[in-house]
């Protein structure tokens, strides 16, 4: 009995999801998906009721005069994206420290010397809650129309009782009042403030810090997740695993920032934790890929980040992938060392500098991102029962997306069924021919 719908996205060029269902994506499976052509999406309530070959959909339900229905004209679809990292609450901007890291200093100088967390600590205590959660909107509606419907953020720029609560608080706003699904990370352990003696602040996150932001986000019925930059000038271990403890007994879930420059050995205590990423991972160790890919932690990892920071190495996921660990993808956008917000730029680059297939690369910015964040059961696929949260893109087949490198291809966006962002005049225009097809593959 076909059922009334009131979302038909139909005429869909190309759509492309993971090959299953349900579950978290491992070695050869992160490379699988389903492609189908001439595909229509159904949709009541927010929820997904019905894809595939648009005959098939069109079998299934039916339109009525409420129904929405969006025309792809032949474009490109996708899950919406998910960006499982990022700081996007802060004020002020550190220019100057990329122009500086392009003449040849390197990130822990300019830490060294001033910059770094603690120079963007500084511009955001002053900033008021009214103006993070404006500067917050600003930068997610930027994010959106990139293709991103959920996002993980961090707080870690106050580095005070007050003003990390302020972030959190700002976060917490910004969930309910714009259309990007917010997963909040309290994360007072980024740096320790200047002045203060590493195990005071240690002892101040464990004492004031955590136990009143799980009070903020008990009043908001919400979850929310704890991390720790771990690492040399940062935290220790020993720090990291008191900070594990507090945060598990007060209900946060666990991430961690490992191994983005030195191996303190986060990774191997966050699997032991249960956490459910590891976020980085530059300088990871064999034997810990292995533990990795026997666990469901899921790796995080930020190619945007290492071409920031101008490094000549990036993160092996070619390894990983083939180790069995669950890679996903993530922008890390930040003031500092990666100010880039694109997914589909972040893609490009999980293909050039990763050596990632255009089909992993969706599915660890889909699938393995929502997993990250928690969010796995409910969005990052395009199947029955999920939510409705779907990109679409002014492109013909998925490969065009990494192709287009630093260019927004996302033409509109869909969040729990409803257009969030509508198709603009640009995209009637020729700037991508749509009709153009891929030259066939050159010979040896
Ligand atoms: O993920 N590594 C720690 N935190 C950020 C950098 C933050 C900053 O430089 O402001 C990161 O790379
Ligand atoms: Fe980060």
């Amino acid at each position: 009995m076909p059922q009334d719908v009131d979302l038909l996205v139909d005429s869909i060029g190309e759509l492309c999801t993971s090959a299953s269902d349900a579950g978290l994506l491992k070695g050869a499976e992160l490379g699988q998906i389903r492609r189908i052509k001439n595909a229509a999406i159904a949709a009541r309530d927010g929820i997904i009721v019905a894809v595939g070959e648009s005959a098939e959909v069109a079998a299934q339900v039916r339109v009525t005069d409420k129904t929405v229905r969006l025309d792809a004209q032949g474009r490109l679809v996708t899950p919406g994206l998910v960006d499982p990292h990022t700081h996007l609450i802060f004020d002020g901007n550190r220019c100057n420290e990329f122009l500086m890291r392009c003449q040849g200093r390197s990130y822990a100088e300019i830490a060294e010397a001033g910059g770094g967390i603690v120079a963007s600590m500084q511009a955001t205590r002053s900033a008021t809650m009214d103006r993070l959660v404006a500067l917050g909107r600003k930068r997610l509606a930027k994010m959106l129309a990139s293709g991103t419907t959920s996002c993980e953020v961090k707080t870690g720029y106050g580095l005070d009782l007050d003003s990390e609560l302020r972030m959190l608080a700002a976060i917490i706003e910004l969930s309910g009042s714009q259309p990007v699904e917010l997963v909040p990370t309290f994360m007072p352990a980024h740096a320790v403030p200047p002045k203060m003696d590493r195990s005071d602040y240690v002892n101040s996150v464990i004492k004031d810090m955590l136990p009143a932001a799980s009070k903020m986000v008990a009043d908001w019925g919400g979850t929310a997740f704890a991390d720790v930059f771990c690492d040399r000038g940062y935290f220790t271990l020993e720090d990291t695993t008191a900070i594990f403890d507090r945060a598990l007994s007060l209900g946060f879930k666990l991430k961690v920032h490992s191994d983005e420059f030195v191996n303190l050995g986060a990774t191997t205590l966050a699997i032991k934790y249960g956490a459910a990423s590891c976020d980085h991972l530059l300088n990871v160790s064999d034997e810990e890929i292995g533990m990795l890919a026997a666990s469901n932690t899921v790796a995080v990892l930020l190619p945007g980040t290492s071409f920031f920071l101008n490094l000549a190495e990036h993160a092996r996921a070619r390894t990983m992938i083939d180790q069995g660990v669950a890679v996903s993808l993530g922008s890390d956008f930040n003031p500092g060392s990666c100010h880039i917000f694109s997914l589909p730029l972040i893609w490009g680059l999980a293909c050039l500098h990763l050596k990632m297939t255009a089909a992993e690369a969706l599915n660890a910015h889909t699938v393995n991102a929502a997993y990250a964040i928690g969010l796995g059961e409910k969005v990052g696929r395009l199947s029955p029962g999920y939510q409705a949260d779907i990109t679409i893109y002014d492109v013909s087949c998925l490969e065009e997306i990494p192709y287009n490198l630093g260019f927004n291809p996302v033409s509109s966006v869909i969040k729990r069924g409803v257009v969030v962002r509508a198709p603009e005049e640009a995209f009637q225009s020729d700037l991508l021919d749509r009709r153009g097809t891929t030259t066939a593959p050159l010979k040896n």
